[in-house]
């Protein structure tokens, strides 16, 4: 790992086992992005430097040779001849829209910044990096831009942030300021990216590249399940185990941007960061802004080893805390089960059944507190319904810790119910615009987080109950995007920083509940995966993927999903058939093995079950933890996609290779097909694997090339599930 920098043409070049980055300071001060990929052996910019002799429709700055609009800028501005989209705009007092950033100086830190305020990737002890920090600067505004760029001893992955300082005398506008951008020479990708919807997260997308502006984006006032802040540009060529990629993901949980733009010249710039779109922010003289961390990842070797990276990166270094490593509790969530309807009997009788199947974890989600019978009421009111109950929060608590399990609970916080006590005694504390109705979203209301004063309602409601009883697991919960964006406390002109303050406001209030509860396992959910961000994953080790829980549909939002984010994060239930959302009715068996892809659990009424489903739930269970530590920890092998075949397959490798755990699923059935064979990958070729439930001994090798031989499928969405132990 190392950052250079050659003085004779202001050469930079950042270099590991996996890349080498590459940037050059010109005659006039632009800062020239030149190079990202495969590392390579250069101390001098001259071979990569390559641009566009301007022709008349250029406009070039006097004295200079070339007109900027056809340089591969490294964090371009605003308002000059580069007329591209841009990564930062500013305009002052006096109408000046131009940012003209020119470079100022280096300087080259051990270790990684800590950022304020925002989530980030951090350093474990004895974990070594190097930062690389660039100012540019705006003479006329006395603005500044410093670009972080961390190089990591243990990963592949690179880190990106900016702060923007205002030097000079005046306040200065943002209206756009993103965390960095990327410049390619060649147009010669694919993009892909994770789009979806509630209940149909993470649909992986590839298309060509366009000569046009492509946006990946949320303006949902959360990272949302229409889009995930995450893109990856790939070669044509690039599959799961070869060729380039290059991702990019946002530790970010509001609305982001990742914009393409393929030019006149065929070369490509991507901006990355917070959505420009609702987006203004005032920087006062000596106040500075700092960005959202970005972290790209280059592999030479296609689409694993770039979820690897970035799988890695996010389990031992995003994520935080006592269950960080920890395997998780297999737990009963009741809202599938009983919804609203339930009495302190009905969950008592949850409990038992949960109990006899050998739950270590109850959760009691909505519908616990105020008068909350249905979803048109009582958010805000976190005082639990001891009449509903049958008996105080403490009472049910110690009659679930009494049948050996844990127990957990379901919060809103973020939302109040017009309906509320809450909202009767402080309506001024929902998001709203005087004198225009508030859309409501699942007949609810935002509270405002920009405000302190609902920040500390916040804290001390949720931390009131936590308190109150040995609570264990909390599902943090958000279910519904922004509109008719007003603050009481926000002036006017400041509307436009209403999401990223309502971000960072959320982001403080996590730090400090999770920080007093530092045992209690959190977990985010935004009516599924609507937040399923790397932003949040720094608060919450676990997040609730989607409220579909359809066996056949979560091969696509798990397989989605996977790009990115660590198993362990990803939660992952077996609900009941037909399923609520699709009606679609998997088998059991095939229900287990899909959702032990990650932190497993159940999610029905189990009072409802005969002693023989108990007993059958009992030994997967058993199974489960088994492999737990695989499961959540493991290298994860996607190896057949649901989006392009009838099938699904994926494989966790433990990091010595000593055993494995392949599972195909058929979703389609088709007549007259020879038996299929499932490749593994990421086995030693040379050892001698036994399978651990017919005893069959392969070789490493075998499995790898030849394959598994494929049962005939039975029934309908039939699955199988391998363990491969390696033999002594
Ligand atoms: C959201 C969540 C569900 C459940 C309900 C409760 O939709 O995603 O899992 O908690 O809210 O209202």
């Amino acid at each position: 790992m190392s950052i250079a920098y050659y003085e004779q043409d202001r050469f930079f070049h950042l270099k590991n086992e996996h890349f080498s980055y590459c940037m050059r300071v010109d005659d006039h001060g632009h800062l020239w992005h030149l190079y990202y990929g495969a590392p390579i052996g250069l101390t001098g910019a001259e071979p990569l430097v390559n641009y566009q002799k301007h022709t008349s429709f250029w406009s070039v700055l006097p004295g200079e040779p070339n007109s900027i609009d056809t340089v591969p800028l490294e964090y371009p501005g605003s308002g000059t001849a580069d007329l591209r989209p841009c990564a930062l705009t500013t305009v002052d007092a006096g109408f000046d829209g131009v940012t003209d950033l020119r470079f100022d100086s280096y300087e080259i830190l051990a270790g990684k910044p800590h950022i304020d305020g925002l989530p980030q990737v951090y350093l474990n002890e004895g974990e070594i990096a190097e930062t690389l920090k660039i100012t540019l600067k705006d003479s006329v505004k006395e603005l500044y831009a410093d670009l972080y760029y961390t190089l990591f001893g243990f990963s592949g992955a690179l880190s990106r942030f900016t702060v923007i300082r205002n030097g000079g005398h005046s306040t200065v506008r943002l209206q756009k300021a993103m965390t960095a951008t990327l410049s390619f020479g060649d147009k010669d990708f694919e993009l892909i990216h994770l789009h979806g919807a509630w209940g149909r997260e993470f649909e992986l997308e590839r298309t060509p590249l366009t000569k046009s502006v492509q946006t990946i984006s949320s303006f949902r006032g959360s990272s949302s399940h229409t889009a995930n802040p995450f893109a990856a540009l790939v070669r044509p060529d690039t599959t799961e185990d070869s060729g380039e990629a290059y991702g990019m993901s946002i530790i970010y949980s509001s609305n982001f941007e990742i914009e393409t733009e393929t030019d006149t010249f065929d070369c490509v710039r991507v901006n990355i960061g917070i959505n420009e779109r609702g987006f203004e922010w005032t920087l006062n003289p000596g106040e500075s802004f700092t960005t959202p961390e970005a972290i790209f990842v280059y592999s030479a070797n296609g689409l694993t080893a770039m979820s690897q990276t970035y799988q890695k990166l996010y389990q031992n270094n995003l994520i935080r805390g006592y269950w960080r490593d920890r395997l998780r509790p297999v737990l009963l969530n009741s809202w599938e089960g009983v919804s609203f309807h339930f009495d302190g009997e009905k969950m008592r009788s949850m409990a038992r059944a949960s109990a006899r199947m050998g739950v270590d974890l109850f959760v009691v989600d909505d519908g616990w507190f105020g008068l909350r019978d249905n979803d048109h009421c009582a958010l805000g009111d976190w005082v639990p319904n001891e009449p509903k109950l049958g008996g105080t929060l403490g009472e049910l608590v110690k009659y679930v810790n009494d049948l050996g399990m844990d127990f957990g609970l379901w919060f809103e916080p973020e939302m109040i119910s017009e309906d509320s006590d809450l909202y009767r005694a402080h309506p001024g504390w929902a998001i709203k615009v005087p004198n225009r109705a508030a859309s409501l979203g699942r007949h609810q209301m935002i509270l405002d987080l920009t405000r302190a004063d609902v920040r500390e309602y916040i804290v001390s409601a949720v931390t009131g109950v936590l308190r109150s009883a040995n609570i264990v697991y909390v599902k943090w919960d958000m279910n519904r995007n922004m509109s008719e964006i007003g603050s009481e406390q926000l002036p006017g002109e400041r509307n436009g920083e209403f999401f990223h303050r309502y971000i960072l406001g959320l982001y403080e209030v996590l730090e400090r509940i999770t920080t007093e509860f530092p045992h209690i396992l959190f977990e985010s959910c935004s009516g599924g995966g609507g937040r399923f961000d790397p932003g949040m994953a720094y608060y919450m080790p676990q997040n609730w993927t989607s409220d579909n829980t359809d066996a056949i549909a979560r091969l696509h939002i798990q397989y989605g999903c996977s790009m990115v984010y660590p198993p362990s994060l990803m939660t992952c239930h077996v609900s009941k058939v037909p399923n609520g959302r699709t009606k679609r009715v998997v088998p059991f068996e095939t229900r287990a093995n899909v959702a032990m892809q990650g932190s497993f659990g159940y999610e029905f009424d189990p009072s409802l079950l005969t002693d023989e489903q108990i007993e059958l739930i009992h030994e997967e269970i058993k199974e489960y933890k088994q492999y737990a530590d695989l499961v959540l920890h493991g290298r994860f092998y996607r190896l057949v996609s649901p989006f392009t075949t009838d099938a699904c397959a994926f494989e966790t490798v433990a990091e010595d290779k000593s055993v494995a755990i392949a599972t195909y699923v058929f979703t389609a059935g088709v007549a007259m097909t020879s038996r299929r064979r499932l490749r593994l990958k990421g086995l030693d070729a040379d050892a001698v694997y036994t399978e651990t439930h017919s005893g069959q001994t392969y070789s490493g090798s075998f499995l790898m090339n030849a394959g598994i031989l494929l049962p005939a499928q039975r029934f309908d969405f039939d699955s199988v599930r391998y363990i491969f132990e390696r033999r002594s």
